[in-house]
């Protein structure tokens, strides 16, 4: 699975030891910033890396800030990206199964990096159910 993964300064650490965590595993993980603690606007690393998973380039993204709050709203307003902020397991497995989220957002300042580990394995690892009813609902976020 390819993963692109990005976050602000505020997401500089906890985006650092979730790409780690993923690179000892199967993943293959690109790394669109931000590369420091210094001060950046989570839009500039939330946009290109939507852009590029809508493109087909990935197949989930990972993206961090503060709360994960700007990083959602952000990555929402591209077409085709179903962004999901988890701060816990049972949304990390509800929003794969139930919205087929393609982004998973967290905040850096929110998590420790245990329950960010497991989150993201858990949302990494669920697959969409494919269920009649929850498509239809993906199905009118896309229309
Ligand atoms: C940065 O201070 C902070 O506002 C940002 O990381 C994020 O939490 C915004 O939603």
């Amino acid at each position: 699975m390819r993963i692109a993964i990005g976050s602000d300064h505020a997401g500089y650490r906890l985006k650092e030891a979730v790409k780690s965590y993923l690179l000892k595993q199967e993943y293959t993980v690109e790394d669109f910033g931000t590369n420091d603690t210094k001060s950046c606007d989570y839009n500039d690393v939330a946009t290109p890396l939507a852009l590029a998973l809508v493109k087909g380039d990935f197949d989930r993204g990972i993206l961090i800030c503060g709360t994960g709050i700007g990083m959602s709203i952000q990555a929402n307003k591209i077409q085709g990206i179903r962004a999901a902020l988890v701060h816990d397991v049972f949304s990390a497995e509800a929003t794969r199964l139930h919205n087929d989220s393609n982004i998973l957002t967290m905040g850096g300042r929110i998590l420790g990096d245990d329950l960010a580990f497991k989150i993201a394995d858990v949302w990494l690892k669920t697959e969409f159910s494919n269920e009649k009813r929850h498509q239809r609902r993906v199905n009118k976020i896309e229309s």
